[in-house]
This record gives structure tokens, C-alpha cells and sequence, in this order.
């Protein structure tokens, strides 16, 4: 019975989305959707009653998909990525959309404006964005003065990264921005994400290299945190770049990755738009593969000496249970929602329900790498 309604349901809200919402959403300048849904998003997060009536709309539960991962308790492994709620405005509203978990920020040691604008596009064809905010956000400093006394009800990750300016562009004061931050959310949220991989920045990706991210590793040691910490890399890098940093991150209190960002790399047979923005990095479609050889690799292998975290193209819950199989215990999202309509997580999590039952597992731990030989 219960299922019945949520297909019902999901069914009703994703036909809504699909022939009204998106229809308009898709007409407007994305940037402005997208701060939009914030500003309505925090109206809805404000009131219980609100809260409520998106639960009824949105939520789905079952046993089989709960799990606790580095002491930290997951209802669904379905995830809000980094990027969408870069100021923290709507962590009382995500646990009503149905995800198991949200990601917060990126911030940064100071506040940022961001890229100049336009800087949000559409590539309808490929189901992807190209994202070029260049981490537009309001700072450590006011975000954690915000969140220090609220309570969260789903696991909240904070993702934390370099400010966008020439200040930082040196190591020793990129890592002092790190620093910065890390230091003011050192008891905010469950778990931390360092951010390595913003292809939109002063300065590129420096701590990529591994004798740069073994200095700021070791820097972030020094600070006194109970939270788990994930490395969120970029797809672009090559397998051999990516055993480096894993061995690096061996050397220091590093709990998992985070694969992916977003990829710059245009030569990408997923993407089947003529035309691209220079610049940005680009989500989607046009990432799955890319993150997924990550995951894969990383769990080849490392096996379960690290937590992975997957992201990049997930629309469908067989997307999600590729992921998994491959090696991830979690899985993110931000395209697939803004694609498919916000009942996409909970239409992902049962129709994960659905594969792991039919592959004979009890509890989602079970198919964690169960693809890979
Ligand atoms: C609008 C937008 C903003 C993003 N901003 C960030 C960010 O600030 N920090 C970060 O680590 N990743 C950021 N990302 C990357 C996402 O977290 C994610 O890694 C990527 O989009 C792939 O997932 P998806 O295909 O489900 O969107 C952003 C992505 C989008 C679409």
C-alpha cells in the first residue's frame, strides 16, 4: 500500500515537473531558476506545516537502504552534491525532499562573489550544465556563525575549498584559506569534503599535485575534528595522477573520495550539443563514465580502506546502483534533480530497493563493490 501511493505519487509530481515546471523552468536564464528555488526552497524549509506537505510529496523510506557509515547514521544513500546549496539555506528542507544526506557549500576562508555573469548554461542533448559560479559564497566566517547552534536532522557534509582570488593563487595562503575554514566548521556537520577539483578558479587545480596536497593534509591534521574527511576530486584527472593522491592521502587522516567534480575535458563523446560554453566545468551525463572509472579504480584497488562517495549522472536508480556496484557507498546529485524533478531521489531509492532485492542483498552495505572483480 505504501509503495503503491509513492508510485501513484511520484507519478503525479514527476508528470507536473515534466510538462509544467520544466517547460518554464527551461525557458529562464538558469542562474535565476536556481536562485529562485533557493529563495522558495528557504520559505518552504521554514515551517513545520510546509515541511510537512513536501514529506507527504516527496519522502521514502525502507530498512533495506539504512546504513551506518563511519559512525555516521544514513537512511538512504541518496545525497544533495556540493554547489547547489552554496550558503547553507536550506538544510531543515532537504531531509522533506527525500535525501539521505546534503552537502553545504562549497565555502571558502573568505567570501566570494564568483565568476562574472552569465555563468549557469544548459546542454539540453547531453542532460548536462556547464557551471563556471567559480565559488560564489558567503565565507566561512557568516556561514559557520549560522549553522554553529542548528540542529540537522540528516547528515550534513560541509564542502570546503580555496577563495577565488589572486590571494590564494600561492600555496602557503591557499592553504591558510583552507585552513581557515576548516577550522571554523572543525565541529559543524557530519562529515567534511575538501574540495580539490573547482575547475573554475584563480590558479587551477594546485593541490592536485601530491606534494601540495601532503602540505595541506598535513596542515589540516593539526586541527582537532571528530568529522570523517573526503577528498572530492576531478574526472579529468589521469588514473596515474589519481594513485598518487591516493597514496598521499594514505600518509593522512583521510577517511574517503568523492568522485567526481565536474569535467572540463570538451572530447567527451557524451556530449551531443553543438554548442558549448568555453568556459566551465560540465555535470551530467557527460561526467557519469568519467567518475564512475574513478570509483571503480579506487575501489580495485583500495578496496574498503576508503569510503566512496559517487557523483556525476545520476538520473535513474540504475544509475545510482552502478555506482555502487562499482564501489560506492553513497551516491550524489544535483543534474539529475534539475532534469528529472525533485521526486527523482525518491524514485531512485526505491527502485534501488527493487535491484538490491532482485540481486538477492538485504542491506544496501551488501552490493557495495559487488560488481567488481
Ligand atoms: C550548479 C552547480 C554548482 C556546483 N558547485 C560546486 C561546488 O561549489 N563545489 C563542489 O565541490 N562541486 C560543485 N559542483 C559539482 C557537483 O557537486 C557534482 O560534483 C557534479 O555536478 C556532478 O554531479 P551531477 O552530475 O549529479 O550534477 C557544482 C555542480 C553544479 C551543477
Amino acid at each position: 500500500m505504501k509503495s503503491f501511493f509513492v508510485v501513484v505519487r511520484n507519478t503525479i509530481v514527476k508528470f507536473f515537473y515534466k510538462t509544467v515546471f520544466k517547460q518554464i523552468f527551461f525557458l529562464m536564464d538558469p542562474e535565476l531558476v536556481h536562485s529562485r528555488a533557493i529563495k522558495i526552497g528557504t520559505i518552504l524549509g521554514a515551517s513545520f506545516l510546509t515541511r510537512s506537505f513536501i514529506t507527504l510529496c516527496f519522502s521514502y523510506s525502507n530498512k533495506i537502504l539504512e546504513r551506518e557509515i563511519l559512525k555516521i547514521k544514513f537512511l538512504n544513500p541518496v545525497g544533495l552534491a556540493a554547489g547547489f546549496d552554496k550558503n547553507a539555506q536550506l538544510t531543515a528542507l532537504w531531509p522533506s525532499v527525500g535525501f539521505g544526506f546534503a552537502e553545504v557549500g562549497s565555502i571558502t576562508g573568505e567570501a566570494c562573489e564568483g565568476n562574472p555573469k552569465p555563468r549557469l548554461w544548459r546542454l539540453k542533448k547531453s542532460q548536462s550544465l556547464v557551471v563556471n559560479y567559480g565559488l560564489k559564497n558567503e565565507g566561512s566566517e557568516k556561514l559557520s556563525a549560522k549553522l554553529r547552534n542548528i540542529k540537522f536532522q540528516i547528515p550534513i557534509g560541509t564542502s570546503i575549498a580555496k577563495t577565488n582570488n589572486k590571494e590564494t593563487v600561492e600555496t602557503e595562503q591557499g592553504i591558510a584559506d583552507y585552513v581557515k575554514a576548516f577550522k571554523q566548521f572543525s565541529d559543524i556537520g557530519s562529515y567534511f569534503s575538501i574540495n580539490i577539483s573547482c575547475p573554475n578558479v584563480f590558479g587551477g587545480l594546485p593541490f592536485t599535485d601530491d606534494s601540495k596536497l601532503d602540505k595541506l593534509l598535513g596542515k589540516l591534521d593539526q586541527i582537532s575534528t571528530g568529522k570523517p574527511i573526503f577528498i572530492k576530486i576531478s574526472p579529468d584527472l589521469s588514473l596515474d595522477q589519481v594513485d598518487k593522491i591516493i597514496d598521499v592521502v594514505k600518509r593522512h587522516r583521510v577517511d574517503g573520495f568523492i568522485c567526481s567534480n565536474l569535467t572540463k575535458n570538451r572530447v567527451n563523446k557524451k556530449i551531443i550539443d553543438n554548442k558549448i560554453p568555453e568556459a566551465g566545468g560540465i555535470s551530467g551525463r557527460a561526467v557519469e563514465d568519467l567518475a564512475n572509472n574513478l570509483i571503480g579504480h579506487i575501489y580495485r584497488r583500495e578496496k574498503d580502506r576508503f569510503v566512496i562517495i559517487g557523483c556525476g549522472g545520476v538520473f535513474r536508480a540504475e544509475d545510482a546502483y552502478k555506482k555502487i556496484k562499482l564501489g560506492a557507498s553513497l551516491v550524489q546529485l544535483i543534474t539529475g534533480m534539475i532534469y528529472e524533478g525533485p521526486q527523482v531521489i525518491s524514485e531512485i531509492n526505491m527502485g534501488l530497493v527493487k535491484l538490491l532485492k532482485k540481486d538477492g542483498f538485504t542491506n544496501i552495505s551488501q552490493a557495495v563493490g559487488s560488481g567488481v572483480k
